[in-house]
C-alpha cells in the first residue's frame, strides 16, 4: 500500500506540545536523539500516538513509515511485536512486581552465557548507560586500578564524561562532540582518556604512559576495524592484565546473535548489550568473566527497578523470535541493499556521498557545504511524504522490499532537487523551517 495518499499536516499538534514540553522539562525530552530539532525543527510530528510494525502514527492521526533511527535501534523486530507483546501482557496479568524476585533473570543470565561461552556470568539493568557505569565500577574494583581508555560512545555518566574535563573536545570523533562536563567533579579529571578508532599506536601509547586498568569500547560503529585492530588491543589489553570490554549496547544483535565481536573472532573480558536485546522493553546486560564480575559483591550496585519482570520477559521471547526469523541477517541486508542504492542515487545525480555505520544502522553523508540544509530539505519532503527520514536507517525485519522501493521512489526527486541546488537553485527558498541541529547543542 502506497503512502502518497496520506494527507500528511506537517506543523500540527506535536509541535504545540513540544513547545509545552520546552517549558517543563529541560532539553524538552529525555533523549538528545529524540529532539525534534535534530530531525526538522518547528515541523518534526515530535510525538507518536501508535508505533506497529515500521510505522507510526502522530498526534494528528498522520502515519509515517520509519525509515529513521526506529527508536534509535530499540525494535530490530519492529515496533510492537505480537509475540513480545503477548510474552509481556502475560507478565502484566501474572504481576510485574513482587517481594520475590522473577525466574526469567536467571533464564536470560543463561541464555546470554550460551551465546558469549566466554563469559560466565551477567548482571541487568534497564538502560546502556546504566550498564556502561556497572561495567566500569565492576571492572575497577576487579582491576584495583582508576584509569579508563575509551573509544566510543557510553552513556551520560559522570565516569565518562570525566574524559571531557579540561579538554572539550576529547570526545569528539566519539558521536557526540560538545557535550560538556559541567556538573561532572573536576577530581575525575585524567580518569578517563580516549583513543582514537582504528588506530592501536594511540592506544598503545595510553597504556605506556598511564596506568591503565580498563580498556572500553565499541567494536565498530561507523567504520569496519583495520585488520588486526582488535587482535592488537586483545593482545595488549592481555599482556598488561586490562580488563578489556566491549560496549556492544549498539552494535549486539546487528550483524551476529549476539555481539559483533563474535564475527571478528575476538573476545573481551566483559561485554553490555542493552537497546534491542527486549524489542523496546528496557533490558540491558553486562556480562564477563567470573574472576571479573565476582567483584560486584565487594562493592555496592543495586537498584529496586533493575527487578521488574517485563524487561528479561521481553528479552527472552526477542532471544527466541530473532534466532528463529534469523533476523541479523535480514536487516544487514536490507541495510546493505540501502546504501547501495543511496550510492547510485548519489551518482545518478552526480552528488558525492560517503556511506558509513554497520549496514543494520546504515547512514549518509552528502560531504558538500550546505549538506545540513540538504539534510534538513530531506526531511521536510519525505516526511510530506509520510516518512520519518533524515541520513540513517536503522533496519528492522519490518523493513520490506517494498517500503523500501517506495521510499527511493519518493527520495530520488529529493535528491534532484539537492544536485540542483548545487547548481544554482537557492535551498534556502525551499526550506520552510530552521535548520536542523547537529550534535550536542543547547536549545535556548
Ligand atoms: C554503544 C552505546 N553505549 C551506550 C549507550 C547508552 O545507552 P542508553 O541511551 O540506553 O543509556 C548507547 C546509546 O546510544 C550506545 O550506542
Amino acid at each position: 500500500m502506497k503512502n502518497s495518499g496520506n494527507k500528511i499536516m506537517v506543523n500540527g499538534t506535536g509541535q504545540q506540545l513540544y513547545k509545552k514540553a520546552k517549558k517543563l522539562i529541560p532539553g524538552g525530552t529525555m533523549l538528545l536523539s529524540k529532539r525534534p530539532e535534530m530531525f526538522l525543527p518547528e515541523q518534526w510530528p515530535s510525538y507518536f500516538r501508535k508505533a506497529k510494525g515500521c510505522k507510526v502514527w502522530d498526534l494528528d492521526g498522520n502515519k509515517y513509515i520509519d525509515m529513521s533511527i526506529m527508536g534509535i535501534g530499540t525494535n530490530i523486530l519492529g515496533y510492537g511485536h505480537p509475540e513480545v507483546d503477548d510474552a509481556v501482557r502475560n507478565v502484566i496479568d501474572l504481576g510485574n512486581m513482587s517481594t520475590l524476585n522473577c525466574t526469567e533473570e536467571v533464564y536470560l543470565a543463561e541464555q546470554l552465557i550460551e551465546l558469549h561461552p566466554w563469559a560466565d556470568m551477567v548482571r541487568f539493568a534497564r538502560s546502556g548507560g546504566e550498564a556502561n557505569a556497572i561495567a566500569i565500577r565492576i571492572a575497577r574494583a576487579a582491576a584495583g586500578k582508576e584509569k579508563v581508555a575509551i573509544c566510543g560512545y557510553h552513556g551520560w555518566h559522570d565516569w565518562y564524561l570525566a574524559a571531557n574535563l579540561g579538554d572539550e573536545s576529547s570526545l569528539d570523533g566519539h558521536l557526540l562532540p560538545g557535550l560538556e562536563p559541567k556538573g561532572v567533579p573536576r577530581k575525575l579529571k585524567g580518569t578517563v582518556l580516549p583513543f582514537a578508532y582504528n588506530d592501536f599506536e594511540s592506544l598503545e601509547k595510553l597504556v605506556q604512559d598511564h596506568d591503565i586498568g580498563i580498556i572500553k569500547m565499541e567494536v565498530s560503529r561507523s567504520i569496519a576495524p583495520k585488520k588486526g585492530f582488535l587482535e592488537s588491543i586483545r593482545k595488549l589489553a592481555t599482556e598488561h592484565n586490562i580488563i578489556l570490554i566491549f560496549d556492544e549496547c549498539t552494535s549486539g544483535f546487528r550483524e551476529t546473535f549476539g555481539g559483533l565481536h563474535k564475527k571478528y573472532g575476538v573476545e573481551p573480558d566483559m561485554m553490555m548489550l542493552g537497546k534491542t536485546l527486549g524489542n523496546g522493553y528496557a533490558i540491558t546486560a553486562v556480562l564477563g568473566r567470573r574472576e571479573i564480575m565476582k567483584a560486584a559483591e565487594e562493592t555496592f550496585i543495586s537498584s529496586t527497578f533493575w527487578t521488574e519482570r517485563i524487561g528479561p520477559t521481553a528479552a527472552l521471547k526477542t532471544l527466541e523470535v530473532m534466532d528463529r526469523e534469523h533476523s541479523w541477517e535480514r536487516i544487514t541486508s536490507t541495510g546493505k541493499s540501502i546504501g547501495q542504492r543511496w550510492h547510485a542515487l548519489a551518482e545518478k545525480y552526480e552528488l558525492p556521498i560517503e556511506i558509513g555505520g554497520l549496514p543494520a544502522l546504515v547512514n549518509f553523508n552528502i560531504p558538500l557545504d550546505n549538506w545540513m540544509k540538504y539534510k534538513t530539505f530531506i526531511t521536510q519532503e519525505m516526511l510530506k511524504k509520510g516518512f520519518l527520514a533524515a541520513n540513517s536507517v536503522y533496519v528492522c525485519t519490518e523493513h520490506t522490499n517494498e517500503i523500501i522501493d517506495e521510499y527511493f521512489e519518493y527520495l530520488d526527486p529529493v535528491i534532484a532537487t539537492v544536485s540542483e541546488c548545487e547548481n544554482g537553485k537557492n535551498i534556502n527558498e525551499l526550506l520552510e523551517g530552521p535548520v536542523c541541529y547537529t550534535g550536542f547543542r543547547r536549545l535556548n
